[in-house]
């Protein structure tokens, strides 16, 4: 296709190099809609005539139909989705294939083709942070969230928390991300459609009416910018590497706490390997390699920034190398948080309050500035106080600690002070967004609403881009799910 002008084919290691069907598989349902979307227009505003149109949305729809049913198949030979749509549909309609790309350019289109698949990554991304933040919110409710926990500080026992202050905190970062990727998504409002190949078209092309019909709030202001601006493949890229260090944090909590010197997590059998070698072992792979995926994800994000920082304005080629990147990208992360979810909702999550060990050392200061002490006074009184502790006592829970702390700190005779014993240690801090219950469960009720309010949108928005493909009785299944990914979506051998 294009080259009748040229002497000779395209070298075929160029042809390889150049081609990018494989990716484009990600690409197919939002190349059709597109595509219906600039025939409805062009019917409409007479810039071809309407009965075409027709038959070009008719002839459309079916080869979607087709793909779905695995009787079509991109063709390597091709080069990318575009020309392969365009091929089919002129073997199926003839003459008025032909007509489908006046007007229209591949880099107006696959921006297109991009934002309308980012869009729905973004949500499917969102949606699936959302059931993780879910996931630990039902531990944090749950029996298992009352429990008792060591807050590490460099991995130092620190101050006691709440396992559902704990998780409920994770919970909160993954809301977040859910956020940001809903916050791209929002940003994503305009069609570059009609931006042609640099600089918009002669013909009256209705732009309005093509970013109506695919669920855009209007069209670019700039055809020059809308062709080359990627700004949302490299916020999208961002989000996902942000999502995959929460992810890997978390995935380093469930390692360090299947230690058995930790002994505070249990993993489920689901989600453990053992060893080829020793059969006492019970590994957390699976944690691990959660952690491992978010090295892809950063350096996915660094290679596309890389890509975009040397191009001049308006569409270089280069720009195809981006999709697979943020494709891959999308693809990690689905499959990382479709593990991570389960493992945290499937693991058991131990409180232990270690009876000898008490990280309350901070109330005794925290008293003695009740009592009138300077902080700094006090706080190298206890530290003195604590090193002059028989080794045995020092985790301050021992007999006979009470004596010792009366005898040391006088001026707390008489106030009613006693050490809490670790399971009562977070009810202690009640500050705002402390380790108190009550601080416990505002985190949590706000988690909630968050995650709700989300949720909601993700609905509200998905209904909204159903119904416009329903215009076009465009099959949903065709959208089905995003973070899939080409490769599987090319289906074996594709
Ligand atoms: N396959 C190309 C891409 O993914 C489509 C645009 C090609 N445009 C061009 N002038 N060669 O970016």
């Amino acid at each position: 296709m294009l080259r009748e002008r040229f002497r000779r084919p395209l070298d075929s290691a160029a042809a390889r190099l150049s081609g990018s069907t494989r990716e484009d598989a990600a690409l197919l349902g939002v190349d059709l809609w597109g595509s219906l979307a600039h025939a409805r227009m062009l019917g409409t505003t007479g810039i071809i005539p309407r009965a075409s149109a027709r038959r070009i949305e008719r002839g459309l729809v079916e080869l979607g139909r087709r793909w779905l049913a695995g009787t079509w198949r991109l063709d390597a030979g091709l080069e990318d989705v575009h020309l392969n749509v365009e091929s089919e549909l002129g073997k199926r309609i003839g003459e008025d294939g032909a007509r489908l790309h006046t007007g229209r350019s591949r880099n107006d289109q696959v921006a297109t083709d991009l934002a309308l698949y980012t869009r729905e990554a973004l949500a499917a991304a969102g949606g699936k942070s959302l059931e993780l933040a879910a996931a630990l919110a039902r531990v944090a409710h749950g029996p298992a969230g009352q429990g008792t926990v060591t807050g590490w500080t460099h991995l130092q026992p620190a101050q006691r928390l709440y396992w559902s202050g704990l998780l409920g905190a994770h919970a909160l970062r993954f809301v977040r991300d859910a956020e940001r990727f809903g916050a791209i998504r929002r940003a994503l409002r305009y069609s570059p459609l009609g931006s042609g190949a640099i600089a918009g078209s002669s013909l009256p092309l209705d732009r309005f009416l093509t970013a109506r019909l695919l669920a855009f709030d209007g069209p670019t202001p700039s055809s020059v910018d809308a062709v080359s601006d990627r700004d949302s493949t490299l916020e999208a890229l961002f989000a996902i590497s942000l999502a995959h260090v929460h992810a890997s944090q978390l995935g380093e909590e469930l390692v360090i706490g299947a230690m058995p010197e930790v002994g505070r997590v249990e993993l489920s059998d689901a989600f453990v390997t053992t060893s080829s070698l020793m059969p006492h072992k019970r590994n957390p792979d699976l944690a691990e390699l959660v952690r491992a995926e978010s090295a892809g994800a950063i350096g996915r994000l660094t290679a596309a920034l890389a890509l975009l920082r040397s191009l001049p304005m308006g569409y270089q080629r280069d720009l195809q190398a981006a999709k697979p990147i943020l494709f891959e990208g999308f693809e990690h992360l689905g499959a990382t948080l479709d593990v991570l979810t389960p493992m945290v909702a499937g693991a058991r999550y131990l409180a232990r309050p270690t009876q000898d060990r008490s990280t309350a050392s901070v109330e005794i200061a925290d008293e003695l500035v009740r009592a009138g002490v300077p902080f700094r006074t006090a706080h190298r009184r206890v530290a003195l106080f604590l090193s002059g502790l028989p080794e045995k006592d020092r985790g301050l829970a021992g007999p006979g600690v009470a004596t010792r702390i009366g005898r040391a700190f006088p001026e707390l005779a008489g106030r009613g002070f006693d050490l809490p014993a670790p399971s009562e240690e977070p009810e202690r801090r009640r500050t705002f967004g402390g380790s108190a219950r009550r601080e416990v469960d505002r985190l949590l009720a706000l988690v909630d609403a968050r995650r709700r309010a989300e949720a909601r949108d993700l609905a509200r928005v998905r209904a909204k881009w159903a119904e416009r493909r329903a215009e076009f009785h465009l099959p949903e299944r065709l959208f089905d799910d995003p973070l899939a990914g080409s490769v599987r979506k090319n289906g074996p051998g594709g």
